[in-house]
């Protein structure tokens, strides 16, 4: 039995967890700092390293006792040590390296990013996940990333511009629905026309990239030109169709990329991947493909997947020096 104790603080999320053999979570304790951003409708990095130090002790104390376990019984610990924030990663990388020098037990550093794709470890599947083809979806980051095998990305295809989740965020702002804005828009959407207005799908047949913020000013323009009345506020059609826009894109460029190298398997991955729309109309245009996506709350920053992906790197001899650093631009192959 190999029992990690995994945390994650890249943004402002802080998390802690243990993970039994890769793939049963223990614990996974997640306490996040939206309400003390909110008003400055984005995430503030000097207040988010702040929070994180004023609980990541806690938070690490209530995922050990969750678990029942102690510092003791664990045999590793694991951090995320980028991409990121570089004052939140260095909270999480600095407890985790005095719990690994403390208690003389490995350490890992992860990628986030990895994390994310591993979050697909924690639930239960029949077969083989890699070769596969993830599309990474995040308010940081949107890549579609062949995934050959354990550790080994070719990343095909990255936003040129904005994240889909920072231009679901930057939209809610405009229609002035809130933060974080996926989840709102999701849920509003629900209510609304998702052919009511037809935005741009920018680069829809060119190749494996994305422009997020083509559709964000399209949004924009519209808004300008048809402002919102307030006997229609929230428009809940600008959100169905501003959603519909993103996920068409994001899921004519996964199948692609499957197609094109040949595998059985797509995963899901990132904040984004919460999204309902996108989980409905990837499984049903997929057809005979395995769709696996992680359940809502793996889906966003947790310190469970850091644990899976760390587990694989143990199972492949590897573990971090003391000397880790945080590398808020980390990437992935
Ligand atoms: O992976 P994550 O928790 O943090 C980053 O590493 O960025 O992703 C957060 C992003 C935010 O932009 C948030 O608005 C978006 O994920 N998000 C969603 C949904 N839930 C979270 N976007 C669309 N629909 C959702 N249901
Ligand atoms: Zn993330």
């Amino acid at each position: 039995m190999t029992l990690i104790l995994a945390i994650e603080t890249s943004c402002d999320e802080t998390s802690a967890a243990v993970i039994k053999d890769g793939h049963e979570i223990l614990s996974n304790i997640v306490s996040t700092q939206v309400e003390f951003h909110k008003k400055y409708g984005g995430i503030v990095p000097e207040i988010a390293a702040r929070k994180h130090i004023e609980v990541i002790n806690p938070i690490i104390q209530e995922a050990l006792d969750k678990a029942k376990t102690s510092f003791k019984k664990i045999d590793a610990v694991a951090c995320t040590y980028g991409p990121g924030l570089v004052g939140s990663l260095l909270i999480g990388v600095c407890a985790a390296k005095a719990i690994a020098y403390a208690t003389e037990k490995p350490l890992i550093g992860v990628n986030h990013l990895e994390g994310h794709i591993y979050a697909n470890f924690l639930s239960p599947i029949t077969y083989p996940l890699f070769p596969c083809i993830c599309l990474m979806v995040s308010g940081g980051h949107t890549m579609i990333v062949y995934v050959k095998d354990h550790g080994e990305y070719e990343v095909i295809g990255r936003t040129r511009d904005d994240a889909v989740g920072e231009a679901f965020d930057k939209v809610a702002r405009l229609l002035g629905l809130g933060y974080p804005g996926g989840p709102i828009i999701d849920k509003l959407a629900k209510e609304g026309n998702p052919k009511a207005i037809e935005f741009t799908r920018p680069m829809l047949n060119d190749g494996f990239d994305f422009s997020f913020s083509g559709i964000k000013t399209a949004v924009v323009n519209h808004v300008k030109r048809n402002p919102i009345p307030s006997s229609q506020f929230p428009a809940p059609d600008i959100a169905a169709s501003f959603q519909q826009a993103c996920v068409d894109v994001l899921v004519t460029k996964t199948l692609r990329a499957a197609e094109m190298k040949k595998v059985k398997t797509i995963a899901l991955a990132g904040g984004v991947a919460a999204n309902s729309l996108l989980r409905e109309q990837l499984k049903k245009e997929a057809k005979e493909l395995n769709v696996i996506i992680p359940s809502m709350s793996l889906c966003t920053d947790n310190a469970a997947m850091i644990g899976a992906a760390a587990y694989y790197r143990i199972k492949a001899g590897k573990s971090s020096e003391l000397d880790l650093k945080p590398v808020a631009n980390l990437s992935l192959s």
